[in-house]
């Protein structure tokens, strides 16, 4: 009892919900494999539908879906253990027959930035301890580029006693394609000592994939484990495979060669293992599952129109070379993984407290997988999906809300992501003045834009957000010979906002859900900020007269920014959403960028008086991001939280940290929400990039303080 009191006490972030507690925080959904735009399974935990928590009795799904728990569509993922010969489930929903085996006792979940662990106990006699680990490696940009994910499970007894324990996993052919009736082949074979079963949608349709439920129609999916005598493998029917398991306790080493579609006799690729007896000893069996593309993307380079083949492909020269070498390197990902975590977690901790780690670490592995490391010859590139809000590919207004990780984590990520649209745009690709909203209406298909128009029209944010951007890598990297190679482009849509910035036509934002607005002032601000930002730049790479030019016109801006945008005589002062409506107001987030580039262009009351105004509208689960409803963004809060005083940033943190425990919300992280109730709000955005933003205040980290020039 004094025990149990003092985990409340000390850890007040523990729910105790269906007997498992929750560490750091209950989250909507739960990272399973979520390693690429196209593997994105998660465990819906929320109460829209979710299965509150518990790996057991539940399908995961392929976010951002059509999912488990609305229409259907799962990544089935199957597991049995059988202890002195009962058996149980710990993974999945799986019937077979109309045998459904029992769930296990799950007794927590833990989730840190790159694994998920579920802890288990299995009838008193042993606990499991199953580790979903999706490396996040950032400075090993090798590893990094491997689209995998590693399950590891170690059994033990825990009361004193040995017991005979065996094993089981499958996957399913749904892990192919959400469409059901789609045909689905598959293989099996034992390479580097590991035994894989590969799969893959039959009819390849090489650069097309779904939206909105951004699926390939191409690449090898491989499921493995090591190649032991105790292990024994199955592909078959879900039926025959899994009572193959329950009622014998090994599968017969066979293959199913009737290649059908996916719900025929839903083809399932399965493992087990006899562990024999287990005592107290941890006995762990690992597992990979690997999504292998040569080619990811399709894209209008300088040189044309050239496939882009998988930044792994540099390194290995087959997919099974890049499987063999993904299991056999556990213990390193592992390592290379917990240094990250330890890093992240310190960082968060010592930037805004445990709240903030538990909204950096729910982040960490969403932001990751939208977005596909590649090359042409010898150069690296980072493409990014936007994820369930069209599918854009290279979305200039989400890459400038998602940049903190990258920026934080390694710089050169940032340019891996500005060179796709810096060479289209430079080869004369688009005709427009202004700088291009996206690459592509559709990933993986970066053909950009060459006609000048059919994408969103938002000129202002997109060359501010480039602007910025640019200079924010060059910062950190210490590259000006990459602000000398764009110099050019980036004068051009500078020019741009001299003329458009102070008074914005009626136009989008990026919060284009909100509509279009005349003389937006945080789309202004961002303008202006960015033509004091291409006065560093020029600055930088030796250009004079353009730094005084442009610092002149970006204080002559900013003053008369200032007469139209703060709201004097409100109580308390604030600044106002457009200019012309003084009861209006907003998250002024792009002042973020005048923090992040260390210009010091914006006095440091209008920071002060913005701290003051927030904690007055604030709401049950966070601040609306305007006064058109009571909506917000969970990355803004995080871009506003981390240029706030300390007390400000503290609210805003954890709001949002509440919000995740909170949310009946049951999809990957969405980073729209109501603040009144945390439910959705208009549409759904789940599984996108922009939680990148929640390290806003990490990547304030090596910001300078004040630029050169002043
Ligand atoms: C579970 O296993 C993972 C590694 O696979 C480890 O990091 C974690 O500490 C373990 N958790 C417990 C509670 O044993
Ligand atoms: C300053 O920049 C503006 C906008 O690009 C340009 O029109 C103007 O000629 C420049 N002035 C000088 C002195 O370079
Ligand atoms: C935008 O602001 C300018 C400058 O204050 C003003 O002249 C103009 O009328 C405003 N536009 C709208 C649509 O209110």
């Amino acid at each position: 009892m004094y025990i149990h009191l003092l985990v409340l006490t000390f850890c007040g972030l523990r729910n105790l919900v269906s007997g498992s507690t929750f560490s750091p925080a209950r989250p909507p959904a739960i990272p399973l494999a979520v390693k690429s735009p196209y593997m994105n399974t998660w465990l819906e935990v929320g109460n829209d539908g979710g299965s509150g928590g518990v790996l057991p009795g539940y399908w995961p799904g392929p976010q951002p879906g059509p999912v488990a728990g609305s229409n259907g569509a799962v990544t089935a993922w199957t597991g049995f253990i059988t202890v002195d010969g009962s058996s149980s489930t710990w993974m999945g929903a799986a019937n077979v027959n109309g045998v459904v085996p029992p769930s296990v006792t799950q007794t927590s979940l833990e989730y840190t930035s790159t694994r998920s662990t579920f802890i288990m106990n299995v009838a008193g006699k042993v606990s499991m301890n199953v580790t979903f680990l999706s490396p996040v490696t950032p400075n090993d940009i090798r590893r990094q580029s491997v689209t995998g994910s590693y399950l590891s499970v170690t059994v033990a007894a825990i009361d004193g006693g040995s017991h005979s324990v065996r094993l089981y996993v499958d996957t399913s052919a749904e892990w192919t394609s959400i469409h059901n009736s789609d045909t689905a082949q598959w293989s099996y074979s034992v390479d580097n000592g590991v035994a894989n079963h590969k799969y893959w949608r039959q009819t390849q349709s090489e650069f097309n994939a779904d939206y909105p439920d951004d699926a390939a129609h191409w690449g090898y999916w491989y499921w493995s484990t090591a190649a032991t005598s105790s292990m024994t493998y199955q592909s078959g029917s879900d039926v025959n495979v899994r009572g193959n398991f329950l009622n014998n306790g090994v599968l017969p080493n066979t293959q199913d060669t009737n290649y059908r579609p996916i719900s025929d006799n839903w083809p399932v690729f399965g493992f087990a293992n006899a562990l024999g007896n287990v005592g107290s000893s941890p006995v762990e069996t690992l597992y990979t599952i690997v999504h292998a593309q040569q080619n990811a993307i399709y894209f209008d380079s300088a040189n044309g129109d050239v496939g882009v083949p998988s930044l792994w492909t540099s390194y290995w020269n087959s997919d099974l070379d890049m499987v063999g070498f993904f299991y056999n390197d556990f213990r390193n990902m592992a390592s290379l993984s917990e240094a990250t975590d330890s890093q992240f977690a310190g960082d968060s901790i010592a930037a805004g407290g445990q709240d903030y780690l538990t909204i950096t670490s729910l982040s960490a592995r969403q932001a990751f997988a939208a977005v596909q490391l590649c090359r042409t010859d010898a150069k690296p590139y980072l493409f990014l999906k936007e994820i369930s809000t069209d599918g854009n590919i290279q979305t200039v207004d989400v890459l400038y809300p998602a940049m903190p990780i990258f920026l934080y984590s390694n710089p050169i990520l940032v340019k891996y992501l500005l060179d796709p649209l810096f060479e289209n745009q430079e080869a004369g690709k688009f005709p427009q003045a202004y700088a291009m909203h996206d690459l592509g209406a559709n990933y993986p298909r970066a053909i950009g834009h060459p006609s000048g128009d059919g994408a969103e029209y938002m000129p202002l944010e997109e060359c501010g957000n480039m602007i910025i951007t640019t200079l924010a890598y060059a910062q950190r990297a210490q590259d000006t010979g990459y602000l000398s190679q764009h110099y050019s482009i980036l004068k051009q849509w500078t020019s741009y906002l001299v003329q458009e910035a102070l008074v914005p036509e009626n136009q989008l934002s990026t919060d284009d859900f909100q509509g279009q607005l005349a003389n937006q002032t945080n789309l202004a601000l961002k303008g202006i900020i960015a033509i004091q930002a291409m006065s560093e730049i020029a600055s930088k790479t030796g250009n004079g007269a353009d730094a005084t030019n442009y610092s002149n016109i970006a204080h002559d801006y900013i003053g008369k920014w200032h007469e139209m945008a703060v709201v004097t005589d409100a109580n308390p002062p604030h600044t106002n959403l457009d200019y012309q409506d003084d009861s209006s107001h907003g998250l002024l987030y792009n002042l973020y960028a005048d923090r992040l580039l260390g210009l010091n262009l914006v006095p440091q009351a209008i920071y002060d008086m913005q701290s003051a105004f927030y904690p007055t509208v604030a709401e049950t689960y966070g601040v609306p991001l305007d006064t058109r409803n009571v909506f917000t963004k969970s990355d803004w809060q995080m871009w506003t939280a981390a240029i706030a005083s300390h007390s400000t940033k503290t609210i805003f943190i954890s709001l949002l940290a509440k919000w995740i425990n909170e949310t009946p919300t049951n999809r990957a992280f969405t980073d729209l929400y109501n603040t009144q109730t945390g439910d959705f709000a208009g549409g759904q955005f789940i599984a996108r990039p922009v939680v990148g933003g929640h390290f806003a205040l990490l990547a304030l980290n090596g910001a300078p303080t004040a630029a050169s020039g002043k």
